[in-house]
């Protein structure tokens, strides 16, 4: 990789968006973050914005600058109440973290997205860790600016679910916004369910992660032990399940992972299935229905695991 992609990260922190901000600050030679906008989802917007510039204070990067964005679904009537099992009361329980040194900027994230898409001379890179419903709110007013986003990255969706049985939370909490999203044309890389639930870190290997000493690390491994009991005592996963992680893995390392091109869908209206990522893996709606559809998406399903984990903590390691 010889130049810097510019990127833009959208987040509900979160322990994994808040690893995959700190993966992503790892690499300054490669990766610049050109502003992180938040939505609801992991907890209330309020809680999730602090949350992303807690972050930034702790990582020094407070220059990076963070808007407010949905508090609600575009649709959806929903009760906004977080989640607590997963992530704790603050979205961010665990670790002590400082109290943001800055505040987000005067200007909503949609305003945001906007204003760095236009200024930049080269395509925007979005990393999705979240519901859509910033980019789809961005994309629905102001379509002239999906040429200027260079490929969408994100974390959802996948063919289990880990909300309901047929959905994974991102795409869940806001259906339509996810729908948009895919019917722009953009090349997306969806890391789903399939593959994030393979991306876990064991507790032999997030001890080594502390053992590494530095900062990053230490923080890394304390988001872990608190996100991680849910993956162990609820889901009886073998291991922390790093989701947003893949999305900037995939980006930094696609040879890490293992997709394929499909047309990917969202279930906006069934009684068991709303908000589940249809994705049509064999080519159904072209060769059976004889429908020119688009193979609009990259969905990952394989990870190499043990070398996601190495590049995971080379990461943390560097961030010292
Ligand atoms: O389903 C996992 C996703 O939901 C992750 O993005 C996690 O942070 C939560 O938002
Ligand atoms: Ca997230």
């Amino acid at each position: 990789m010889d130049r810097k992609i510019p990127i833009i990260i959208d987040c509900d922190p979160g322990h994994d968006d808040a690893l995959t901000i700190m993966w992503a600050l790892a690499y300054p030679e490669k990766l610049d973050v050109r502003g992180i906008v938040t939505c609801a989802g992991n907890q209330t917007i309020e809680k999730t914005t602090r949350n992303a510039l807690r972050m930034l204070t702790f990582l020094g990067r407070t220059d990076i600058p963070v808007a407010v964005g949905a508090a609600k679904p575009l649709v959806k009537q929903i009760e906004v109440k977080g989640t607590p099992i997963v992530h704790g009361e603050s979205g961010l329980d665990g670790p002590q973290l400082p109290e943001p040194a800055v505040k987000p900027v005067k200007m909503s994230a949609v305003e945001l997205l906007a204003q760095l898409l236009e200024q930049s001379e080269e395509k925007i890179t979005i990393l999705e860790l979240a519901a859509h419903t910033n980019i789809a709110t961005l994309f629905a007013a102001r379509p002239d600016l999906i040429d200027k986003v260079e490929a969408v990255y994100m974390m959802g969706g996948g063919t289990v679910g880990n909300w309901t049985p047929a959905a994974e939370f991102n795409i869940w909490w806001d259906p339509e916004a996810a729908r948009i999203t895919f019917k722009t044309g953009l090349p997306i890389t969806m890391a789903g369910l399939d593959v994030t639930q393979k991306a876990y870190i064991t507790r032999e290997e997030n001890e080594q992660l502390r053992a590494q000493g530095n900062k990053g690390s230490v923080l890394a491994a304390e988001l872990i032990d608190f996100f991680g009991r849910y993956h162990y005592e609820v889901e009886g996963f073998p291991g922390c399940t790093l989701h947003d992680p893949c999305a900037v893995a995939a980006l930094l390392s696609p040879e890490l992972f293992k997709g394929e091109q499909c047309n990917v869908d969202v279930e906006l209206s069934g009684e068991l299935t709303s908000g589940m990522t249809v994705i049509d893996r064999v080519n159904y709606l072209s060769k059976i229905m004889g429908r020119k559809v688009d193979c609009n998406t990259n969905v990952l399903f394989e990870v190499d695991r043990d070398a996601f984990v190495k590049a995971f903590m080379q990461a943390m390691k560097k961030l010292g």
